[in-house]
């Protein structure tokens, strides 16, 4: 098959309606989109990333009236998708039964979305079907944040890849789950625990830490998040993050790649994120500076840890996800 690039909706919209699939921008990363509401469509995104069947997938939808369609709202949950959406927020809600048992790996619940990027939007409020969509790179590498990045994992998979250039966030959404007596989060992202706890009043918990009180009902059963259970978004190359020097100090010999948020390191090839002191820009930066090493001869890649505040916390999530040492 060949993949094509190209930013015409009305050609993503024509595969996706024959069933096919289409790599799609978002806000956060690039998503690998087929009919949510079509098993066989549904089974090529498994089939194309290599992604096992008990992972399930986020559906995208156009608006929140849509959401009614696919799932059992409650108020809070419908308060945080009026605040953040579209943007970078998941919502983990009971599902109905219009929602095929295959994209959602078998769960009672259904991840939801609207993504904040106005070609998908367009290109959503087009079809007459939601659009379950993971991150267009092969199970276990590094999330895409850009066309290119599709191509490299994806060609010869898909027909086409919908092209919006970069993402701006450049980390994947926020997932959340309203519980009985707080907000579970189930992945960092760009919204904040503390915005959650702003907009709702709840108590927000990571959902390694959470436990379900003793009476409880179907909407809080279960905080897994299937794939946040493995180490994901890894590079090919070794990982590690901890104080730069000592780990400079350590690996002394090897052809090594140092990735920081500004400060820069003498000495080395130091890839600095966010010159301009921004984690938010060092956010946008991350995925597309892994996949830079990863493709050079580097031997090592070291990593300063961030600062655990804001977009911080995400960052850190994804690049300790990343390290060597956790897969081993
Ligand atoms: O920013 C994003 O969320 C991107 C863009 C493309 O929208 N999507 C994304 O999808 O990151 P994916 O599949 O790479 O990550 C989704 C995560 C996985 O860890 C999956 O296990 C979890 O969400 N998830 C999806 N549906 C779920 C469900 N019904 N119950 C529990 N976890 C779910
Ligand atoms: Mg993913």
């Amino acid at each position: 098959m060949q993949t094509a690039i190209g930013t015409d909706i009305n050609i993503a919209a024509a595969f996706l309606k024959a069933g096919e699939l289409v790599a799609i921008p978002t806000e956060t990363v690039y998503g690998l989109a087929a009919n949510a509401l079509s098993e066989s469509s549904v089974a090529k995104i498994y089939a194309a990333k290599n992604r096992p069947s008990f992972n399930p997938l986020i559906i995208h939808i156009a608006n929140i009236t849509q959401m009614h369609e696919y799932a059992f709202v409650d108020e809070i949950s419908l308060k945080l998708a009026q605040h953040f959406m579209p943007g970078p927020l998941t919502l983990l809600l009971p599902k109905k039964s219009t929602v095929p048992d295959i994209t959602t790996a078998g769960s009672k619940k259904v991840a939801i979305r609207i993504p904040n990027q106005a070609l998908s939007l367009a290109l959503l409020s087009q079809l007459d079907f939601p659009l379950a969509a993971p991150s267009a790179n092969r199970s276990g590498y590094i999330s895409p944040t850009n066309a290119h990045h599709v191509m490299e994992g994806l060609h010869g998979k898909i027909p086409y890849i919908l092209d919006g250039g970069d993402t701006a966030v450049g980390l994947e959404s926020t997932i959340c789950e309203v519980a009985e007596e707080s907000i579970i989060l189930h992945r960092a992202g760009s919204i904040t625990a503390e915005d959650l706890a702003a907009v709702t009043g709840m108590k927000v918990v990571d959902a390694a830490t959470y436990h379900a009180p003793v009476i409880s009902d179907h909407s809080t059963d279960s905080p897994a998040t299937p794939g946040q259970l493995k180490s994901h978004y890894a590079p090919h190359t070794p990982l590690y993050m901890g104080h730069i020097p000592e780990l400079i100090q350590a690996h002394a010999g090897k052809k090594m790649a140092v990735i920081s948020f500004h400060t820069r390191y003498e000495g080395v090839d130091n890839f600095i994120l966010a010159p301009d002191h921004q984690l938010s820009t060092a956010a946008s930066k991350l995925f597309a500076t892994l996949r830079a090493i990863d493709n050079s001869h580097y031997e090592i890649i070291l990593s300063e840890q961030f600062p655990n505040e804001g977009i911080g916390i995400a960052i850190n999530d994804r690049i300790s996800r990343a390290q060597f040492i956790l897969k081993h």
